[in-house]
Parts: C-alpha cells; structure tokens; sequence
C-alpha cells in the first residue's frame, strides 16, 4: 500500500478547510496574464466544477454502504465535504466571472443536462470509474500547479487564491475515489477503458469552451496572446507536456496515486500560498466584504 512520508495513506486527515475569498475584487476578463485564451481556458474550467464536482461527490456517497473500511469511510466523509465546498466557492467566483462579461451559465446549464439525463442512468460502477479517472486527471493538474511556482504567473489574486486552495485539497484527497473503487469493484481494465473516454471528452469539452469564450469577448483577435496561451499549454514546460508522464502512470501495474508523492506538496501551500485571513477558522480571518470595501 502507499506511503505517505512514512504514513499509511488512509491515515491522512481529509477536511474542508472553509475559505472565504474576495471574489468580488476580480478586475478584468482577462484576470489570467492579461491574455483572453488563458483567462477563457481558466473560466471554463471553473464553470464546469460546481455541477462536476456535484457529480463525483454524488458517486462516491452511492458507495457509502458498501465500503467497511472505518478509515476509508472517514476519507470519504472528508471527500464529499471538501468538494461540496469546492462546487461553493466556483459557483460565486463564476458570478463574477459572468459580471465581467463570460457566459459561464451556459456551460453550467449544458453539462447539467448531460449530468441529469444521461450520467445518472449509468450504473454505480461507471459513475465512479469516471469519478476516479478525473480525480487523477485533476490531482496531477494541481500537483503541476504547486511545483511550478511560475504556473499562475499574472493572474489576479482572488482566481488565484481559489485555485491553489482546491489545488491542495485535490492533492489531498486524491485517492479516495480510487481506494473506494478498488474496494467496491477493483475492475482496473474497465478503469482503464473509462479513463481513456474520459481523456477524449475532456480533450473536446476543454477545447471548444476555451475557444467559445474567447471568440465571444470583444479581445479574441491578438495573435501573441494566442501564441503564449499556446506556449503556456504545449510548450516546453508547459502543462500538457509535464502532464504526460503522470496521466500515463495511471495505466501501470499496481498504481496507486500516492505512489508520486505530494504530501510535500501540502505543506507548500501552507508555508507559501495559504492567507490566513481566508480562512474562516483562523484567528486573522477577515470577512471577505471588507476586504472589498
Ligand atoms: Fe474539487
Ligand atoms: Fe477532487
């Protein structure tokens, strides 16, 4: 089983930290870098957590009866807590996003109605398989986040505050939905065959809200915010590429995916990017209305 500095990974203790950021301090469309294609890449993505997130907490609570693991049930506990207030905080800061002219609504509405009239039909088993495949995806986006600490480069400071504290709160309960499908179902060929249809949706999905969020802002022409929006993702050291050799781990003998680390990880959010005065349950917290006003 995996380790985690010496730990048993199920000994790891999953809870929501409750944030409270100044989303309404948010300036500009084009918040990411001052460039449309980064900024769109990042709205879409959040208007997709709040029913997405909904939507992994949901098939992992369908298991709920079946896993009689105490540790694993805590975890799962902690899991559900943590993503329901992950589909919180996007919802509000997808609010601002649309005050500043995106339509994140309408992807919102879209993949509601895939979720309501076609995921929910899917049996317990895919639901989760999928579940699983885009934990991982989404662990190693934010274990990429946190290692690269020029990933977030430009980028207004409430959009980026957000992300890197569900980046650590995916890092942490990234094994959850695994552990708890292989406990359930422990079919990893199925596993497997999910995660690749998942990798095409996301590839398509991804690919055209980007792209139909840019091209409906009044900045969607400039060619080298394009171009860096491009180097950004495909280039050297970019996130696509550094993101390959984690998503391929996934289809190896024996994975877990605590085997890359990140616990480290955790810890550079708390010593370089956590503001304790967002965070409801420190001493310092600051109610985020004053800090607007
Ligand atoms: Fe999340
Ligand atoms: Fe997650």
């Amino acid at each position: 089983m995996a380790q985690v500095n010496n730990k048993h990974h199920q000994e790891l203790e999953i809870k929501p930290r409750h944030m409270d950021f100044p989303f309404g301090s948010l300036k500009s469309m084009k918040f990411f870098d001052n460039n449309i294609y980064k900024s769109a890449f990042v709205a879409q993505l959040s208007a997709t957590f709040p029913v997405g997130e909904a939507e992994f907490l949901n098939s992992v609570r369908n298991l709920r009866k079946e896993v009689k693991n105490e540790k694993l049930l805590k975890q799962m506990r902690g899991f559900i807590g943590q993503e329901g207030h992950h589909s919180h905080q996007h919802d509000q800061i997808n609010k601002e996003l649309d005050r500043l002219g995106y339509d994140t609504n309408s992807i919102h509405l879209k993949l509601k109605a895939i979720i309501d009239k076609k995921v929910k039909k899917m049996s317990h088993k895919f639901r989760l398989a999928y579940t699983v495949s885009a934990e991982h995806f989404t662990a190693i986006m934010a274990e990429h986040a946190l290692r690269d600490e020029h990933f977030l480069d430009g980028m207004e400071a409430p959009m980026k505050d957000l992300l890197y504290w569900h980046a650590v709160e995916e890092i942490e309960h990234k094994s959850v939905a695994f552990d708890v499908y292989m406990e359930c179902f422990g079919d990893i060929k199925f596993l497997h065959r999910v995660m690749k249809f998942l990798i095409v949706m996301l590839h398509i999905r991804m690919g055209s809200y980007t792209l139909n969020m840019a091209f409906n802002s009044p900045h969607w022409k400039s060619w080298p915010e394009f171009k860096g929006f491009m180097s950004w993702m495909f280039g050297k050291g970019g996130m696509w590429r550094s993101l390959r050799r984690p998503y391929r781990a996934f289809y190896r003998e024996n994975f877990h995916p605590w085997e890359s680390g990140g616990f480290d990880l955790i810890e550079v959010w708390d010593k370089q990017y956590a503001r304790p005065e967002q965070n409801r349950a420190n001493p310092e917290y600051v109610p985020s209305v004053a800090i607007n006003t």
